[in-house]
C-alpha cells in the first residue's frame, strides 16, 4: 500500500467522499487513532490521574476548559492559545481572565503525545479526553467520546466575551446560549451539573449575599446557613472578590449528584445555578437527578458528547497544531 492508499484509506472510515465535487464530509469516529497514536489514552489518563492526585481542584478546571473551549465557536482548541501582536484571544474574556486553569497540564500531554506521535493529535481532543477523564476519575460516569477533531488556527475574543454564559444571566438567556449551539433546555440542567465540584470566585455570586438585584437584600432563594458562611468569606469589600467558594460544598470534589439536592434545599452557589428552578421543565429535572444519581451519571455523560460536537473542524480543515498555545 502506498501512502496515498493509507492516509484514503484511513480517511474512508469516516469520511464521505463526493467524486462528483471536491467535498468531503468527514464525522468524528471512536477509534479515529487507534492505528496512528495506539497509547493515546493511556497517555492521557496517566497525565490527569497524576494532575488531580497533585491538585484535586484540577478536574474541575478541565472539565470548565473543555466546556469553554466547545461554547466558542466550537470544540476547537481556540481556547488554548495565547495573544500575539496580531491576536487577542480567548483567555482575556471576562470568564476566562484569572479564571481559566488547567493549561499547563494540556502543555504537558501535548508534549508527551508529540513525543509518541508527532503531529498527529488535535490540542482539541487532548482537552476532550482530559475532561471525559477528569470526570471519571473525579468520581462521575465514564463515557466513550469520538474523536478526529482539528484546532482552529485562530480564536476571538468577542466571541468569548459573548458566548459564553455569564452567573448573572436569567435561565432564558442561558438557554438561548445554549440553543444557538445546539445543546437544548435539557442539556443545560444536566451540564450544569459539573457544578458538583470546583470553585467559584466571590465576585461571581456576591451581589446574592448583600444586594440581591439591586434590593440591598440577600437572594431570598439562598438558604440563610449557607448566606451566613458565605457572607464570612465573602465580605462585603472589593478585597474578598477573588476569594474560593466551593460550588457544592456538601461534596466538595466528588463529581456525584448533590449539586442538585442542594439547588432543592436553596443552596445553589451561583443565581444561575438556583435560577434552574425558575422554570417548571428544569425544576423537574432537578428534582429527578437529585433522586436518581444513576440517571444523572447517564445523561450527563450524553450531554457532554453533544457538547464536544458542537462546531467541529475536521478532515482537512483546520490544523493539528504542534504546540496547544500557538497556530502552526
Ligand atoms: C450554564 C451556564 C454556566 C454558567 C453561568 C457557569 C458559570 C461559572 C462560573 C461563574 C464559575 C466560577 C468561575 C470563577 O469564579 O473563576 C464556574 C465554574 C465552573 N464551571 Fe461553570 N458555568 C456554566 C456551565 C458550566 C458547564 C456546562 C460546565 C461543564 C460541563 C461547567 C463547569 C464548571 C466547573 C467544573 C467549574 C469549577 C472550575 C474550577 O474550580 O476551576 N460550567 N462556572
Ligand atoms: C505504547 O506504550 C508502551 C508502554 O506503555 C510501549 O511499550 C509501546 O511502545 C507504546 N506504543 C507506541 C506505538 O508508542
Ligand atoms: C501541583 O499543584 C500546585 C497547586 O496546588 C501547583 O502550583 C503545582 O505547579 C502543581 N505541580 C505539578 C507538578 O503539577
Ligand atoms: C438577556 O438578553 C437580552 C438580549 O440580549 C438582554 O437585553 C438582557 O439584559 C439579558 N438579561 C439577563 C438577565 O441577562
Ligand atoms: C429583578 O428585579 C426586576 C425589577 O424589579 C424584576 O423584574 C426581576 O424579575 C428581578 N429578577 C430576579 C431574578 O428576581
Ligand atoms: C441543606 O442546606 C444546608 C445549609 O446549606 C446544609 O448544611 C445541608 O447539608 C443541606 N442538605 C442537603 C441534603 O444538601
Amino acid at each position: 500500500m502506498n501512502h496515498n492508499q493509507t492516509i484514503q484509506s484511513t480517511f474512508s472510515l469516516v469520511c464521505l467522499f463526493f467524486f462528483t465535487s471536491p467535498l468531503v464530509f468527514c464525522q468524528l469516529d471512536y477509534s479515529f487513532y487507534d492505528d496512528t497514536c495506539p497509547n493515546l489514552s493511556k497517555i492521557v489518563t496517566y497525565a490527569v490521574s497524576s494532575a488531580i492526585a497533585n491538585e484535586t481542584r484540577m478536574a474541575a478546571s478541565l472539565i470548565r476548559l473543555h466546556f469553554h473551549d466547545c461554547i466558542v465557536n466550537g470544540c476547537d482548541g481556540s481556547v488554548l492559545l495565547d495573544d500575539t501582536s496580531s491576536l487577542r484571544g480567548e483567555k482575556g474574556a471576562g470568564a476566562n481572565q484569572n479564571s481559566a486553569r488547567g493549561f499547563e497540564i494540556i502543555d504537558d500531554i501535548k508534549a508527551n503525545v508529540e513525543e509518541a506521535c508527532p503531529s498527529t493529535v488535535s490540542c482539541t481532543d487532548i482537552l476532550t479526553l482530559a475532561a471525559r477523564d477528569a470526570v471519571y476519575l473525579a468520581g462521575g460516569s465514564y463515557y466513550y467520546v469520538p474523536l478526529g477533531r482539528r484546532d482552529a488556527t485562530t480564536a476571538s475574543l468577542s466571541a468569548a466575551n459573548e458566548q459564553i454564559p455569564a452567573p448573572f444571566e436569567s435561565l432564558r438567556n442561558i438557554t438561548a446560549k445554549f440553543t444557538s449551539k445546539g445543546l437544548d433546555a435539557k442539556d443545560v440542567v444536566v451540564l450544569s451539573g459539573a457544578h458538583t465540584i470546583g470553585f467559584a470566585q466571590c465576585f461571581t455570586f456576591k451581589d446574592r449575599l448583600f444586594n440581591f438585584n439591586g434590593s440591598n437584600q440577600p437572594d431570598p432563594a439562598l438558604h440563610t446557613s449557607l448566606l451566613k458562611n458565605l457572607q464570612s468569606q465573602c465580605p462585603n469589600q472589593d478585597s474578598s472578590n477573588s476569594n474560593l467558594a466551593p460550588l457544592d460544598p456538601v461534596t466538595i470534589n466528588k463529581f456525584d449528584n448533590v449539586y442538585y439536592k442542594n439547588i432543592l434545599n436553596k443552596s445553589g452557589l451561583l443565581q444561575s445555578d438556583q435560577a434552574l428552578m425558575g422554570d417548571a421543565t428544569s425544576a423537574s429535572l432537578v428534582n429527578k437527578y437529585s433522586k436518581y444519581p444513576y440517571l444523572f451519571s447517564k445523561d450527563f455523560g450524553a450531554s457532554m458528547v453533544k457538547m464536544a460536537n458542537i462546531g467541529v473542524l475536521t478532515g482537512q480543515t483546520g490544523e493539528i497544531r504542534k504546540n496547544c498555545r500557538v497556530a502552526n
